[in-house]
């Protein structure tokens, strides 16, 4: 019945002031396909779903869309009277539409509205909706009193009532933008089941390779290629990745190799020349005259074949930002828990102590208190019970970032960002609100690291991050001395830190329903 559905795109151009950031990219996506999208923080992901939506007008190029449409956007602003209730209306708004206009074509009784409204309301399934709903609420732990306000929720429970909504609403164009940042285990395996039984088209952009892996049929790679088009790769992340390594050596061997040759052939045509010169001194001889022409000769048919080489000459590869962390030299015990209560939110039943070089991992569904531990943990709210003790500095990277001044350059916020290999020098003399979510995550990251902290509190490290930073930081976390609690749902990271000791908070009601941001208090 969806079998129409497809979303087509020609030559599809955007730029910004920089530069283009979607670069005539020409692809189909038909019903049945599930396109993965893929490339560095920045690279300009957002900007293409936004385009698929309509969202954003291409600078030239074309999108033509058949099917109903959702974007699940990569960042959720909301009015502060939103309620839970608003976005359940806007999701079902379709299907109660649809059985309305079949009513009204019941009585009085048109046949020719009434075979249309029915084919529709089918088509679309809108008996189903409020089913639809309850179940994705459900699935997702999302299913707060819909007159609940979005602000009284915390983050996370914000994101997966919005996304259990736009699920519902069974649109034949899928387009999400990093849907998995605040979903656990069982939230995530809704999600992948969801994805993979869709009819429509899905167009998913994720850093999260078991997803890329369980659902995608293709992947869109937009990182730089030896040839400047983006590449289309079938199969799953893990083959990708391996084709994308052995394609960036061939490209740096091959670029390797051709810059040696035209340096051989640039000092070729200097001796040819300078030999040319001796050969032109006012001549004694006929023999050397015509040693002069031969030389002429030899020079134009190496300055040819520099010529041949330079028009075809692969570009230089792009170095690939490398996270270069600081040296932490964190020394001696640094922080003490007793067990901690925040009533309705947190309870955590045994002592933390952490010393340089100590590992934490904090796990439970979500709900259970984790991103509470953490911010009491690092003093920003009080327990009602219980008491933590810092000997060294502390550092929180909180689950979303948000930057005060959006006006002001990265380099004002953190000039250290282009050293520590997290944003480019280019990419330093932007303002902050220019940048992409990533990019933003990946600038409060270094203001965290330039502090030289001794305790690295860290929720949700891998939201918004970039696979090839994933895996860096991975690294950098499992080195450094500076002790390290970290939150995560990321199934990659929990396997590489699975050595970890772990501690589980418990909520007392299980909050997946309890409302936080209004009772938080703050020193
Ligand atoms: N309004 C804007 N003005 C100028 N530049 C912009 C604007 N919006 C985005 N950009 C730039 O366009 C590029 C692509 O941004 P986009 O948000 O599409 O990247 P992304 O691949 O989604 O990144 P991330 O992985 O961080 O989400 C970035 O370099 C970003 O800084
Ligand atoms: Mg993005």
């Amino acid at each position: 019945m969806r079998s129409h559905v497809h979303l087509t795109t020609h030559d599809l151009t955007k730029g910004y002031e920089a530069g283009p950031v979607v670069d005539g990219i020409s692809l189909t996506v038909s019903a049945g396909q599930r396109l993965g999208v893929i490339g560095e923080n920045g690279r300009g992901k957002t900007t293409l779903l936004r385009l698929l939506a309509g969202d954003l007008a291409p600078d030239h190029g074309t999108v033509t869309r058949h099917g109903s449409l959702s974007l699940v956007r990569q960042e959720m602003p909301f009015h502060e009277q939103e309620a839970v209730g608003d976005l359940l209306t806007e999701a079902l708004h379709a299907s109660r539409t649809a059985l309305s206009e079949l009513d009204s074509a019941a009585a009085p009784f048109d046949e020719q509205r009434y075979a249309e409204a029915l084919a529709h309301a089918e088509n679309i399934e809108a008996w189903d909706a409020d089913r639809r709903a309850d179940v994705a609420l459900k699935a997702l732990g999302a299913d707060h009193d819909p007159a609940t306000r979005l602000a009284h929720l915390s983050v996370g429970q914000r994101y997966r009532v919005r996304l259990a909504c736009l699920l519902a609403e069974r649109a034949d164009v899928l387009l999400l933008d990093e849907p998995t940042n605040h979903l656990d285990a069982a939230a995530l395996g809704f999600l992948t089941e969801r994805l993979l039984r869709h009819p429509g088209v899905v167009v998913l952009v994720s850093h999260d390779r078991t997803l890329l892996d369980d659902v995608c049929t293709q992947l869109l790679d937009l990182d730089p290629t030896p040839d400047g088009e983006v590449r289309l790769h079938g199969g799953g992340y893990r083959a990708f990745k391996e084709t994308k390594r052995a394609e960036r050596r061939r490209w740096e061997q091959r670029f390797a190799q051709e810059a040696a040759e035209h340096d051989e052939l640039a000092e070729k045509v200097d001796r040819a020349q300078s030999r040319l010169q001796d050969a032109w001194r006012p001549p004694k001889g006929a023999s050397k005259h015509k040693r002069g022409t031969r030389a002429a000769s030899k020079m134009r048919n190496v300055a040819r074949r520099l010529d041949e080489l330079d028009e075809h000459r692969v570009t230089a590869p792009p170095p690939p930002l490398r996270f270069t962390p600081p040296e932490l030299t964190a020394d001696g015990d640094l922080l003490h828990a007793t067990p901690l209560e925040v009533p309705g939110r947190l309870v955590l039943a045994e002592p933390i102590s952490l010393g340089a070089g100590d590992r934490l991992l904090i796990t439970g569904p979500n709900g259970a208190g984790k991103t509470t531990l953490l911010n009491v943990l690092a003093g920003r709210i009080r327990p009602a019970h219980g008491t933590v003790h810092h000997a060294g500095k502390i550092a929180l990277l909180a689950q979303e970032s948000a930057f005060e001044d959006e006006d002001a350059t990265a380099a004002q916020v953190c000039s250290r960002a282009a050293e520590l290999g997290l944003l480019t020098a280019e990419d330093l003399a932007r303002p902050v609100r220019h940048l992409s979510t990533g990019q933003r995550r990946r600038l409060e990251l270094a203001v965290l690291l330039s502090g030289g902290p001794d305790v690295l509190l860290l929720d949700e490290p891998t939201n918004h991050l970039s696979i090839a930073l994933v895996d860096e930081l991975t690294e950098a976390l499992l080195r450094t001395r500076a002790a390290v609690a970290v939150a995560t749902h990321d199934r990659q990271m929990r396997t590489d830190f699975g050595r970890w000791r772990t501690v589980t908070p418990n909520s007392p009601s299980q909050s997946r329903e309890t409302s936080v941001a209004s009772e938080q208090v703050f020193y």
